[in-house]
């Protein structure tokens, strides 16, 4: 049931907005008329019609829902139409007729930054001392890094319906990984206390970070329509609208210098991230934040200066996207590696690998590592044979004149728990029937990441009870109050781990029943297969008469639990503490064939070595590391945002913007899964694994830039991501292309 297959309440309105036709302007005149007298219009809303704040902003408030006298971005919306039906609607919205003087229009955060348009203050990580570590060493490199935005391209778009309810009250079901994001934002705008807006969602079609912060907009608006209307609203975006008002992955630019020993130890890193916010802050801050804490992605550096700016420009405002900035950084630290080989005439890996993160070291923001970045990448050279792989593509290399192969290593780390420390809570119900039925209901939304299926295993893990006797709720804000969103990779670990302590504390209530029942004690009690066993002897009491006995001496079957992950904590005065619950790890080895007459390319493999703990699910997990790494892929080579000079985007629909096909997935993925004994603090010990993979594809630019020098030696293409196929073309070909040709 996605929010488009909710069966419509009789009188249902439908909402469309006029949105923004400039990036950047001040608004003279609005005119309304003729919207208002279009067929089927009921109501068309204005900024001044807002009863509460016309503000959205979540971490700072520059954000207005509806704009009031400038424009910041293509696609702002400025009036709000609601209509008998969705064509009425949009066809009013096409009507408003605005005034905008057009003002200067920046696109490129370099820009911003020199003129001082900052979201916030800049941030600085430091370790060590690096500029007395420049002068010990043997090798230092700087340049520039580059990566692009990411449409997230969830199949169902940006929506939300709103039902007036009692008591001037609304309910709201919403496409949304942040169903508490959603009510507050809701009562912010309308003016309502939060117990009055209930927000409901069953799963999404996809979120991939797209609907942390971004739902808000559409449920706000739909929840001002039925203020004004007392009707109920519904708003599902068209794709280009989507594309052309929602904000995307961050693009960065950066500059780096790196400096290394004889013995190719990397002893000093500098870098400026210049993150391309968009016109409002959105969640920017913390994905500025976790670019900062990835910024040396899997290796030991002891002296490190990273300092990241937030730039304000007039984007549709930027927001989380799989990796949360983190990828971001991963990708300059590891051009900076390939940069400093291709100078000294090494292989990459081996500069890679000498510097792996090792237990015991600390990240320049102080947490301690407790690595298995060393075990995954030994591991993955041990059992996908690298000599041989090296060896093929060296021979194929060497036998073929116009396809050209090339490999990439690529070790990951990301640290889990959201970064903000307070964010890492969550909640959990759990109502046992008298039937012996369970119900969960946690703050958990299921996007396709399979989170439905990971609580219902710790409840029936924990009960012993067949998984058809549990039922996992759709999220709602009146079940579970005050919920982070599903975010973070965290989702299991949080609310798997609440469900667990609710369950754990009615097994204790039921086995002391059953203690009692059996005149025995309840330490002797254990439940299995939906029967009670004392002293590990099966008895004929089962699950569903406990159940029943426990209810019949008035014993609550109930019960409400709260889990706080523990141990982390971050001074943001000093930009140092223990800020993540741990970090999972992972290597992989890609390799690419081009073609070398047209630019285009496929991916032979990918060969991951994944930490996964103790894996739960191992399908699930197999899934999103699949998914993960072609989304990845899709982001380092063939996705690319395109927006004009005067902020337009270019690239605003699927025949502009191209994601991977079935076509384009790698010929192989293999995963195994490295697990271990190691404590940690995830679910029943099985790490997180939402995000991670995703950055393996960060490979897949590395592998393909190989190839280019496999074929011309002297090619030195820039580090700027998305590797397309006309770039590849490009570089193949640019200095020697008259030799090329001689020899062709
Ligand atoms: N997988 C699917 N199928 N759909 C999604 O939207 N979102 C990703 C990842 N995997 C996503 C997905 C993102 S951005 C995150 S943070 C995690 O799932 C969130 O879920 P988790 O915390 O349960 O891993
Ligand atoms: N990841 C994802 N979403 C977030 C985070 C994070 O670290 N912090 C705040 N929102
Ligand atoms: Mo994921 S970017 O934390 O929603």
């Amino acid at each position: 049931m996605y929010l488009d297959d909710i069966p419509l309440q009789r009188g249902t309105l439908f909402a469309a907005v006029y949105d923004s036709p400039i990036a950047h302007g001040k608004i003279i005149s609005l005119d309304i008329n003729e919207a208002s007298q279009s067929p089927g219009v009921i109501k068309v809303i204005a900024a001044k019609d807002i009863p509460g704040e016309n503000q959205i902003g979540g971490i700072v408030p520059d954000e207005e829902l509806l704009a009031h006298e400038h424009v910041h971005f293509c696609g702002m919306p400025i009036v709000l139409v609601i209509a008998e039906t969705e064509e009425f609607a949009r066809e009013a919205a096409k009507k408003v007729k605005a005034v905008i003087e057009p003002l200067h229009v920046i696109t490129d955060p370099r820009e911003a930054k020199a003129k001082n348009e900052l979201i916030i203050p800049p941030r600085t990580f430091r370790c060590g001392d690096v500029a007395q570590a420049w002068k010990e060493c043997q090798h230092v490199f700087s340049g520039r890094a580059d990566s692009n935005g990411q449409e997230h391209l969830y199949i169902e778009t940006q929506g939300a319906y709103a039902i007036p309810m009692e008591n001037n009250s609304i309910r709201i079901f919403s496409s949304t990984q942040g169903p508490t994001a959603v009510q507050r934002c809701c009562a912010r705008v309308l003016g309502y206390p939060m117990h009055r807006i209930e927000v409901d969602v069953t799963r999404l079609g996809g979120g991939f970070g797209g609907k942390e912060d971004q739902a808000n907009a559409w449920a706000a608006l739909c929840a001002l329509g039925v203020h004004h209307v007392k009707r109920p609203v519904k708003f599902s975006l068209h794709r280009m609208e989507d594309m052309r008002m929602t904000g995307k992955r961050h693009p960065y630019s950066s500059d780096y210098k790196i400096g290394l020993d004889k013995n190719l130890k990397i002893i000093a890193y500098e870098v400026d991230f210049y993150q391309n916010a968009g016109a409002a802050a959105d969640l920017s801050p913390a994905v500025l934040e976790r670019t900062l804490f990835h910024c040396t992605n899997s290796y030991f550096i002891p002296n490190v200066r990273a300092t990241a700016y937030s730039c304000r420009t007039h984007l549709p405002p930027n927001t989380a996207f799989r990796g949360f900035g983190g990828p971001q950084g991963m990708f300059v630290i590891e051009s900076a590696i390939a940069k400093a080989a291709e100078e000294i005439g090494v292989h990459p890996d081996e500069i890679q690998k000498k510097n792996l993160i090792q237990t015991g070291d600390k990240f320049p923001y102080g947490q301690s590592a407790v690595s298995d970045a060393v075990e995954c990448w030994n591991e993955a050279e041990k059992i996908y044979d690298v000599r041989k792989i090296r060896k093929e593509v060296e021979t194929f290399n060497s036998k073929n004149f116009l396809f050209k192969k090339g490999m990439a290593f690529i070790p990951i780390c990301f640290g889990i728990s959201f970064t903000k420390t307070l964010m890492n809570q969550a909640r959990a119900l759990v109502h046992i029937y008298t039937d012996g039925s369970v119900s969960v209901a946690t703050g958990a939304v299921e996007m396709g990441q399979g989170i439905n299926t990971k609580i219902l295993q710790v409840a029936s893990k924990i009960f012993s009870l067949s998984p058809a006797k549990v039922r996992i709720q759709p999220t709602s804000t009146d079940k579970i109050a005050n919920t982070s969103p599903s975010a973070a990779s965290s989702t299991a670990d949080l609310n798997g781990k609440a469900t667990m302590m609710a369950c754990e504390k009615l097994l204790e209530r039921l086995k002391q029943r059953a203690a009692e029942e059996l005149k025995t004690t309840p330490e002797k009690i254990s439940i299995k297969d939906e029967f009670v066993y004392s002293n590990d002897e099966k008895t004929k009491l089962t699950w569903k008469d406990l159940v029943m006995l426990t209810y019949v001496s008035r014993i609550s079957l109930s019960e409400h639990a709260h889990y706080a992950t523990p141990e982390i904590n971050f001074d943001l005065t000093k930009e140092k503490g223990h800020p993540f619950a741990y970090h999972v790890y992972g290597t992989a080895i890609l390799i690419a064939t081009i073609d070398c007459l047209r630019g285009t390319y496929e991916f032979d493999a990918v060969k991951v070595v994944h930490d996964i703990g103790s894996g739960m699910s191992p399908m699930v997990d197999l899934g999103q590391c699949e998914g993960g790494i072609v989304q990845g892929i899709g982001w380092m080579t063939m996705e690319e945002i395109v927006y004009d000079k005067d902020g337009r985007l270019r690239s605003n629909a699927l025949s502009t913007y191209k994601v991977p096909d079935v076509y384009s997935v790698p010929k192989e993925i293999s995963v195994k899964f490295l697990e271990n004994d190691n404590n940690n603090l995830a679910v029943f010990r099985s790490k997180a694994v939402g995000e991670p993979p995703l950055m393996y594809g960060i490979g897949a630019f590395f592998a393909l830039r190989n190839a280019i020098k496999a074929f011309n030696p002297a090619a030195r293409p820039v580090f700027s991501s998305p590797m397309t196929p006309e770039k590849v073309l490009m570089s193949l070909h640019k200095k020697p292309v008259a030799e090329v040709q001689k020899t062709i």
